[in-house]
C-alpha cells in the first residue's frame, strides 16, 4: 500500500510517499481502508520537530490524527464493527502515530460508525478539534446568560466545534476572526465578531470571564489584560512549560491558567454526534486528492481556510 512518510524533522519537502505492506491487527483493531484523513495544525508542528517531547523521534513517521473509511477486517474481539462499515475515528496516541496511509490497523475503541448523512471528509474532521472544543466547554466552568467568552482565532476546525457547541450555552460570545471569516463566525454563533487585521482585541480591557486563545498568537500573560478579575485563559497551544508553570502560578493568582488537552473519548463522540443530528455544521473548506498530499499541507500551513482541510483517497 502507498503511505505518505518523513524521515526527518523538516518542512513539507519531507514529505514522501512510500510502498509499505498493509498493517496486521490484534484482535482488538480494526483494518480501516481510508477514504479521508483530515489535517491539523499539530500535524505540522510534529514534523517541523516542534513537539519532539511527545512525538519522540523515532522514524519514519506517517501524518495525520483523524480519519474517516471502510473497515476492511475486524479482529477477533470485535464485536461492535465489521467489515463494510463505514466510519471514523483517530489514533490512539496522536503524538507518535499517523493515518496518512491506504489501510491503517486501529484499536476498534477509538474507530465509530459514521453517520450515513456525513461525507468521509466532512466524519474525518471531527475526533480531534470536535473533542478539543467539548474538553474546552468543560474547562470553562460555569456558564451562563452574563458569561462572557472570547475565542481568538474562531473560523478554524477547532473554533467551528466551538462556536457551534456553545450556542446552546447561552453564554455571550465574541469571535475573533480574519474578515472573510466575520459571516460564518456569526452564522456558528458568535454573538460578536472582531475582525483582527482591523481592530486589535487588546483594547477591550477586562471584558472577559473566559478567553481561548486558538490563534496560538496571545500569551496568558497579554490574556490577563482582557481577562475580569477572576476570568480563565484556556490554553490549548501549550508550551511544555505551560502545564507546570500554570498549576504553580494559578496558586497565588484569582485569575487563571487552564491547559487544554484533548482525549477522544467515546463520551465526546457521542455527544458530538448527537449535536451534528441537530445541525452543527462541519463545513470543510477544500478536499484534496491523495497524490495532492504536499498541496494539502501547503494550503493549510498558510491558513486563511473556514473548518476543515481534508485529503481523500479512492
Ligand atoms: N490541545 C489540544 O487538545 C488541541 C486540539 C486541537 C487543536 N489544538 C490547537 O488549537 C489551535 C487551533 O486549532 P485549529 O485546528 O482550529 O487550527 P486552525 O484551523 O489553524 O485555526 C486557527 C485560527 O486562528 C486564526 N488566526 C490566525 N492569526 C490570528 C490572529 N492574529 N488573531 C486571531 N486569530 C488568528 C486563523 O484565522 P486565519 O486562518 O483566517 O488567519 C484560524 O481561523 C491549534 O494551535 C491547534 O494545534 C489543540
Amino acid at each position: 500500500m502507498k503511505a505518505v512518510v518523513y524521515q526527518k524533522f523538516g518542512t513539507i519537502n519531507e514529505l514522501q510517499v512510500i510502498e509499505r505492506s498493509i498493517p496486521s491487527i490484534g484482535e482488538d483493531q480494526v483494518l480501516v481502508k481510508v477514504k479521508a484523513f483530515s489535517i491539523n495544525p499539530m500535524d505540522w508542528k510534529i514534523r517541523k520537530g516542534e513537539m519532539t517531547l511527545m512525538s519522540g523521534s523515532k522514524f519514519p513517521k506517517q501524518t495525520g490524527a483523524d480519519f474517516a473509511g471502510v473497515v476492511e477486517t475486524a479482529g477477533s474481539a470485535v464485536n461492535h464493527l465489521k467489515k463494510g462499515d463505514e466510519v471514523f475515528g483517530v489514533v490512539k496516541n496522536m503524538m507518535k502515530e499517523g493515518v496518512s496511509a491506504e489501510y491503517i490497523a486501529v484499536p476498534s475503541s477509538f474507530v465509530w460508525k459514521k453517520p450515513s448523512n456525513l461525507s468521509f471528509p466532512q466524519a474525518a474532521s471531527i475526533p480531534v478539534v470536535g473533542t478539543a472544543a467539548m474538553t474546552a466547554i468543560e474547562k470553562m466552568g460555569t456558564i451562563g446568560s452574563h458569561t462572557r467568552i472570547l475565542v481568538n482565532g474562531a473560523t478554524g476546525g477547532f473554533g467551528m466545534f466551538l462556536l457551534q457547541l456553545l450556542k446552546s450555552r447561552k453564554a455571550i460570545v465574541t469571535a475573533v476572526a480574519s474578515t472573510k471569516g466575520l459571516d460564518i463566525a456569526r452564522q456558528w454563533g458568535a454573538d460578536e465578531v472582531i475582525d483582527y487585521t482591523k481592530e486589535n482585541v487588546m483594547s477591550r480591557k477586562a471584558a472577559f470571564d473566559v478567553v481561548i486563545d486558538l490563534s496560538g498568537k496571545m500569551s496568558y500573560q497579554a490574556a490577563r489584560q482582557i481577562m475580569k478579575s477572576k476570568g480563565r485563559f484556556l490554553n490549548p497551544v501549550p508550551k511544555p512549560i505551560d502545564i507546570p508553570w500554570s498549576i504553580v502560578s494559578n496558586l497565588f493568582t484569582a485569575q487563571k491558567q487552564i491547559v487544554v488537552l484533548s482525549s477522544p473519548a467515546g463520551k465526546y463522540i457521542k455527544a458530538l454526534l448527537v449535536a451534528i443530528e441537530n445541525g452543527l455544521e462541519i463545513k470543510v473548506d477544500k478536499v484534496f486528492s491523495f497524490a495532492d498530499y504536499k498541496e494539502a499541507y501547503q494550503y493549510a500551513e498558510q491558513g486563511g481556510y473556514i473548518g476543515k482541510v481534508v485529503v481523500a483517497l479512492d
